[in-house]
């Protein structure tokens, strides 16, 4: 257990903003400040910092909390490590860490085994026992520079060659196997190399860290790569190969390739600005990812049908990420390795420059799913041109593409603009009940509805109930006159129910019931919507009348036969008919 007079010093060591603002571009906005969430994506910005009370609340997807929750979620770590993490950055030192958090340790345990066994495939690359795999690495010609930059290695081909080095270095087989760089035999459940006779691609994250491996055979039998399988330190999902390099380039944006070759090889043509996936297809993990660092990413998958599929998906994730796509268009050769081998790199750069952005890529394709030389097929085209050109923000750029494609078809300009005026207006029928949704949302229902299953049917005691909890929150000096009237067990709604019964029993033993304090009490969903209350009623100060009437509102429940005619008002009706009871007593 940490000891909670160091969760307080904590607490003065470290600021909100601040440490946010290693995460999201904060804008100031009065008292507060805002920028896109980055536990959902957004394109307008609704997660927002207090730094009144240090917390934060994203009015999109209701996360909220504290400087410790936010790390949690942020570096997806556990409590321990997040307290640690923050202790680390305001440069304190967590008291009586040895053995209390046996996970932290073991992920500490697996990174440096990790390490280790990088230092053994290079080393046994460079040595006459890796001269196979050197061999094969430089016929696909990577130069011995690019080899030591990326770390490159050879896993030798028997069954204990990198487990016995680990042993050496006194790493338990526990651990060799929870890196995932061994494992269990079926005959008896030593652990043996999971990597043999292939080349070794380590994957480093952003801090550095070995976290996984890739392994290329080098011929014959076995799938062509093996990856690490996730671990405690390493999630193929939210990784991606060189974006430790990358992320340095002084290159515009990124470009995505598929796999460890390309990125190899753009690097060592000086495209120092390549990532890859690590055998997995893009996730939206990762395009959030990409968004924190670029806000232009070049696609440059493979040229075949699988590739351009996979491109298609990839400008749908990161369309939803707010990142723009632009897609290289390959003639001539598979991939961007074989590209540069048989072009070189200045064709490559032009290829870039000359590349299309996302529409561009997309109009071709639906140009290639229609026979154009019909009438139907011409129209069939025409139809979803229209609603393509749509979704098209800039009126420019709209009128730039119809006017081009509709002298390519021989069809007049005015009658495709007919038809995309057509769909514009449906579509912004969808979007401004989209905006009444958002709206509906900051009121509370949308996000708080979410953590709170009961609320909707609840909401006139749901509403007592928060206003309450905030109102204790905010005066901890008012829990001994609520408590002597109303206990949990009042409570309608049991995620209420939960939290008020874990602040009063903090409150009894005297405890502070502080949000930087509570994130060690309650669940990511229970602080979510305990800052979301803090969110909606900043730093007010309430009276004393005001706790007794929803506290008054609780206890009608029982006498309460119908809630039928609350559930059935909308958002306005309720607040005036909540403000009613409120102020009734006054
Ligand atoms: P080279 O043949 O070495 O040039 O590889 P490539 O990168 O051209 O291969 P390919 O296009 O076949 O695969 C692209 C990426 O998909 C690779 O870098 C791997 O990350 C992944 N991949 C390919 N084959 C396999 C496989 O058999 N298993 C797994 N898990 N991933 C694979
Ligand atoms: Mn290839």
């Amino acid at each position: 257990m940490i000891p909670e007079s160091f969760i307080q010093e904590l607490r003065f060591h470290v600021d909100m903003e601040q440490l946010v603002s290693s995460y999201v571009r904060l804008q100031r906005r009065g008292r507060v400040s805002v920028g896109l969430c980055p536990f959902h994506n957004e394109k307008t910005p609704s997660f927002t910092v207090y730094p009144d009370n240090q917390s934060f609340y994203c009015f999109g997807c209701g996360a909220g909390g504290d400087a410790i929750t936010f790390v949690r979620r942020a570096e997806n770590l556990d409590y321990p490590e997040a307290v640690r993490f923050l202790a680390d950055r305001a440069g304190l030192r967590v008291p009586d860490e040895e053995g209390d958090d046996e996970g932290a340790r073991m992920k500490l345990r697996v990174l440096e085994c990790n390490r280790a066994a990088a230092r053994f495939y290079y080393d046994t690359l460079v040595s006459p026992a890796g001269a196979r795999g050197l061999q094969y690495l430089r016929a696909r010609a990577l130069s011995d520079a690019v080899i030591r930059r990326f770390g490159l290695g050879y896993a030798p081909a028997g069954w204990n060659a990198l487990t016995d080095r680990l042993h050496a270095l006194g790493f338990t087989e526990e651990e060799m196997l929870a890196a995932r760089v061994a494992a269990p035999s079926k005959k008896d459940g030593r652990a043996y190399d999971l990597f043999r006779d292939r080349v070794i691609f380590p994957i480093i994250d952003l801090r550095g860290g070995v976290i996984g491996f890739g392994g290329r055979v080098l011929e014959g039998d076995g799938p062509k790569y093996l990856n690490s399988p996730d671990t405690p330190v390493f999630k193929k999902s939210r990784n991606l190969f060189a974006l430790n390099r990358a992320k340095a380039s002084k290159q515009e944006g990124l470009l995505l390739a598929e796999g460890y070759m390309d990125v190899l090889a753009l690097h060592q043509a000086g495209f120092d600005n390549a990532v890859a996936t690590l055998g997995t297809s893009l996730t939206a993990e990762q395009t959030q990812l990409i968004s924190r660092y670029a806000r232009e990413v070049t696609i440059a998958y493979d040229s075949d049908g699988a590739g351009q599929k996979a491109t298609r998906r990839a400008i749908g994730l990161f369309e939803q990420a707010g990142v723009r796509v632009r897609v290289l268009k390959m003639e001539g050769a598979k991939d961007p390795d074989e590209y540069i081998k048989k072009f070189g790199a200045g064709r490559f750069k032009l290829l870039l420059q000359s590349c299309a952005n996302a529409t561009e890529f997309e109009i071709g394709r639906l140009r290639q799913s229609y026979d154009l030389e019909t009438a139907d097929g011409k129209v069939a085209f025409l139809n979803e041109f229209a609603v393509l050109m749509a979704s098209i923000r800039n009126p420019i750029e709209r009128d730039v593409y119809v006017k081009k494609t509709a002298a390519e078809l021989a069809v007049s300009p005015e009658a495709v603009l007919q038809m995309v005026a057509s769909n514009l207006k449906k579509r912004r029928g969808g979007e401004a009940r989209k905006q009444q949704r958002d709206l509906h949302m900051y009121v509370g229902a949308g996000a708080r509805g979410k953590q709170n299953p009961e609320r909707e049917r609840n909401l006139k005691y749901a509403l007592a109930e928060e206003r309450l909890i905030a109102m204790l929150l905010q005066n901890p000096d008012y829990y001994s006159h609520i408590a002597a009237q109303i206990g949990p067990e009042q409570f309608v709604t049991a995620l209420n129910r939960e939290i008020f019964s874990r602040l009063c029993e903090r409150l009894r033993a005297g405890r502070s019931i502080e949000l930087f304090s509570l994130s060690g009490v309650l669940n990511d969903e229970e602080m979510s919507l305990v800052s979301g209350l803090l969110a909606a009623s900043p730093s007010a100060r309430h009276s004393r009348e005001e706790a007794d009437d929803c506290i008054q509102v609780l206890k009608s429940h029982e006498n309460e036969k119908s809630s039928g005619e609350v559930a059935a008002m909308d958002e306005e009706q309720l607040k005036r008919y909540f403000q009613k009871i409120v102020s009734a007593k006054k």
